[in-house]
């Protein structure tokens, strides 16, 4: 299949370029765009063949709930893109989580993670490792202090996503790294919220990253998907024979959009950065936002850090607004171009008040612990004009501080 005309090395370009032509992998037919290979399984000429594809002894695909070229080809895209030596899709951002814990786990091991975790990464973490024997710590993530005493003689692996959900929260992985590694275990990072554009947990130290494709990758809210990246060796020791047998596979079509979502992800995010930072600024100086939670501003609490491992201060801004939840509601209510949605990382703008939706299923202590107070709402910055966006938010802000009208009016 590959096309010996053109052979560069993919590793000698540069991020954009490895986004249009990394991995692709081209038929007889010469197409320009990648192929979607809707195939279960493959043809063997002979049973010598299928008998060496079986053994690992000669190339070429088996079947597709763990090799399809179209799964394949976003694949080596998305391990040139993250600077990984190997990666595997699957069907959705859990089942990579889920897959790079438990492929790596097994009874009487320990797992440390940070608390603020998205809600299903604690479900795994909290409840279904624990059924299999694994038992789970939470910290307090930008507190290495808690990190090296979590430590255990049997902690196996740890657990992290930077910046946090929802309020942004930015954990030293380098550090935690560095912690995690004497202990001799694995760190796996969630690297949903910066997206592959503006932080290389690898590169600072992390053994593996798992992303939600669903989000800034797929980025137009179409479909579900996962990727986990590590080194051939992780992949081929931890990753690969858990996905085989029992089967989150990414479908070839999801794989397909989502390769072609990689061609404009630079530009997606560059895009929403910017525009995540204008309006950060803009509404940091509202009177009518009590705090404003934005890892690309002075003011955040872990803004050397941010500064050290992320390239900018990603797509996703956190406000409180003053009131409460009766302000809150009101104002996203108010809202025309920006919807009310759970999701993220999309070119539409959404918002999303976490006490209620997201981390409703948190004990109320648990989300005090996290900073998640019934003000607090979360923006995913989309692709519209900022200046739509920022009038949008201010159009809303002023409705939702007018007097309520008495039932007698
Ligand atoms: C940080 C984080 N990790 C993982 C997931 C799970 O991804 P998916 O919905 O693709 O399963 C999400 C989804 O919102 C998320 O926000």
């Amino acid at each position: 299949m590959a096309n010996p005309r053109k052979s560069r090395d993919p590793q000698t370009l540069r991020p954009a370029t490895r986004l249009v032509h990394g991995g692709a992998m081209r038929s007889q037919f010469e197409e320009t765009s990648e192929a979607l290979f809707l195939t279960q399984g493959y043809l063997y000429d002979t049973m010598a063949e299928a008998e060496a594809r079986f053994k690992g002894d000669a190339p070429g695909f088996v079947y597709s709930r763990f090799s399809n070229p179209t799964v394949a080809m976003f694949e080596r895209r998305m391990a040139l893109l993250e600077g990984a030596e190997a990666a595997r899709a699957t069907a959705s951002g859990m089942a990579a989580v889920t897959a790079a814990l438990m492929g790596q786990l097994k009874a009487g091991d320990h797992v440390v993670a940070a608390r603020a975790l998205f809600g299903s990464c604690l479900y795994v973490v909290e409840e279904l490792l624990p059924r299999f024997g694994v038992a789970s710590t939470l910290v307090e993530g930008a507190n290495l202090a808690a990190w090296r005493a979590a430590m255990h003689p049997n902690t196996r692996c740890a657990f992290l996503e930077s910046p946090t959900n929802p309020t942004l929260e930015v954990i030293d992985i380098a550090g935690v790294a560095e912690i995690v590694h004497a202990g001799g275990a694995r760190l796996v990072v969630d690297n949903v919220f910066a997206s592959p554009m503006l932080q290389h947990p690898l590169k600072l130290g992390a053994d593996c990253v798992v992303y939600s494709a669903t989000k800034h990758i797929d980025g137009q809210g179409r479909t579900l998907g996962g990727v986990i990246l590590a080194s051939e060796a992780f992949i081929n020791e931890h990753i690969h024979n858990f996905l085989r047998q029992t089967g989150p596979c990414l479908s070839p079509f999801n794989a397909w959009v989502m390769l072609k979502s990689l061609e404009t992800l630079p530009l997606r995010v560059a895009q929403q950065d910017r525009s995540a930072g204008q309006i950060a600024d803009y509404l940091a100086g509202h009177a009518r936002i009590a705090r404003v939670l934005y890892p690309g501003r002075a003011d955040h609490p872990q803004r050397a850090v941010a500064q050290r491992q992320m390239a900018s201060g990603g797509t996703l801004v956190a406000f409180e607004v003053k009131g409460g939840k009766r302000e809150a509601f009101a104002m996203a209510d108010a809202l025309s171009i920006i919807g009310i949605s759970n999701n993220l990382g999309d070119a539409k703008s959404l918002i999303t008040h976490p006490e209620t939706t997201t981390h409703q299923r948190l004990k109320p202590e648990q989300r005090a612990a996290l900073g998640i107070g019934p003000g607090l709402l979360r923006l995913s910055v989309g692709l519209e004009d900022v200046d739509d966006l920022i009038e949008d938010l201010v159009q809303a802000l002023d409705k939702a501080a007018e007097p309520r009208r008495s039932a007698a009016e």
